[in-house]
């Protein structure tokens, strides 16, 4: 049988009918399965390995968007959010944007940039020189730094010299071009770049100081992009106001701010459950958004010839499937398995396709009835079982709720003792 992500009515199942289906489309083991389910899979003792101070852990939801199709493959995308809404709105937008086929996705080399800060020369522009002539042997020394990087193909690959003007006067400023290959790469760069600051200040006759990883990780960015047929998003209409609301986010920062919040909302849920460094990609992404000098959307929404809505995004995205805490976290191994993803590349583009599913899932809803809808109806069905409803019967209470705009614990149990009377059972 083939492999299908699409799944209609995925929400009505129980967690542990939920997990069967995510079982048999990952081909997880039973222990995974109960890792998954296990509230206390991060145990005291790992987390203490973790961070310093440990006292204990901070457990998330981690929940599933169906119907993913990327680039022609099936995806179940774990997320881990705290937010009402998000996961739905993902698996909404993704069952519209099957009908074309889904998204696609492509990205650059996995590069990330080390930045040597060196201060004190009275001759800038000369000590740029020195550095670019020396770049073969600062290379050698960043590589020596990461055997292993290097072995895979990865590692130090060039380097760009800049002069800054300051507030304190002239700075030198070294990047290192870092090919990181399946992981993040914090590690490995800022290793190098420590390794090579005594020689950058040899030949500049400066004085280093900073030596670290820039988040604004422009040299590794993925982008996606989708088609979707008008009849799908609900017609010509909805297909403009959601034209119009990215012409909102591009003239106004204010809205652009929001919009990418609704982007993240979907990236980040799957960088936490793949136990990647969110604010890693929070920084990047924020700081891409404002490279023309003004903030703008991390996504673009336009109408083709024939009124399909046409949506792309492209965002720096730091994220490895080794080292790290990826491979600590023991959820995050299994959310790695469920995607199976096999490069940082490939979890990267995916990412970018569910921030790009998310924001089309806010701007439809925002476009028409308002997201308050949506929440309620969640917030309904929590209301309904805690009321004491089961099976068809939460349904119905929830369907009755919303409309009347009474969701309340009181009406629900009214409701179900009516519900009871009638036999609607
Ligand atoms: C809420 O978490 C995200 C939204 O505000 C995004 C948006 O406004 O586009 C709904």
């Amino acid at each position: 049988m083939k492999k299908t992500s699409e799944f209609s009515g995925f929400y009505k199942l129980s967690p542990k009918e939920r997990v069967q289906f995510v079982k048999e489309f990952a081909g997880l083991a039973d222990e995974e399965v109960e890792i998954l389910q296990s509230t206390g899979s991060l145990n005291l003792e790992l987390a203490d390995r973790m961070i310093e101070n440990v006292v204990g852990v901070m457990p998330i939801p981690l929940g599933i968007a169906v119907n993913f199709l990327i680039n022609g493959r099936n995806y179940l995308i774990p997320m881990a959010i705290e937010e009402p809404s998000v996961v739905a709105a993902a698996s909404y937008a993704a069952k519209m944007a099957r009908s074309r086929g889904g998204f696609f996705t492509s990205s650059t080399e996995p590069i990330m940039i080390g930045q040597i800060q060196a201060v004190n020369m009275r001759d800038p522009h000369g000590a740029k020189m020195a550095i670019l002539a020396a770049k073969n042997e600062i290379l050698r020394k960043a590589n020596e730094q990461d055997p292993m990087l290097v072995s895979v193909g990865g590692g130090a690959k060039d380097l760009e010299v800049k002069v800054i003007q300051t507030n304190t006067g002239p700075m030198v400023i070294t990047e290192l071009h870092v090919d990181c290959r399946d992981a993040m790469g914090a590690n490995a760069v800022n290793t190098m770049a420590e390794a090579v600051a005594p020689m950058i200040e040899r030949i500049t006759q400066g004085k280093v100081y900073m030596r670290i990883i820039s988040n604004l990780a422009v040299k590794r960015l993925v982008r996606a992009w989708t088609v979707v047929a008008k009849e799908e998003v609900g017609g010509e209409d909805v297909v403009n106001g959601i034209v119009d609301a990215y012409n909102f986010a591009a003239a106004d920062p204010f809205r652009a701010a929001t919009h990418n919040k609704g982007v993240l909302n979907g990236v980040i849920g799957v960088v936490i459950a793949t136990g990647n460094d969110h604010r890693a990609v929070e920084a990047g992404a924020h700081a891409y958004a404002a490279r023309s000098g003004i903030y703008g959307p991390l996504t673009v929404w336009e109408k083709n010839k024939d009124g399909d809505l046409v949506g792309s995004t492209e965002l720096p995205m730091a994220v490895g499937i080794i080292g790290g805490a990826t491979k600590v976290f023991p959820v995050a191994k299994v959310a790695l398995k469920i995607l199976g993803v096999k490069t940082a590349n490939e979890l990267g583009e995916i990412m970018a396709a569910v921030g790009l599913a998310q924001n089309l899932g806010a701007l439809r809803a925002l476009s028409q009835e308002g997201i308050q809808r949506g929440h309620m109806s969640l917030h309904a069905r929590n209301v309904a079982i805690t009321a004491g409803a089961t099976g068809h019967l939460i349904d119905l209470i929830v369907e009755k709720m919303v409309e009347e705009r009474k969701v309340r614990l009181d009406r629900a149990k009214k409701l179900i003792e009516e519900y009871k009377k009638r036999g609607k059972l």
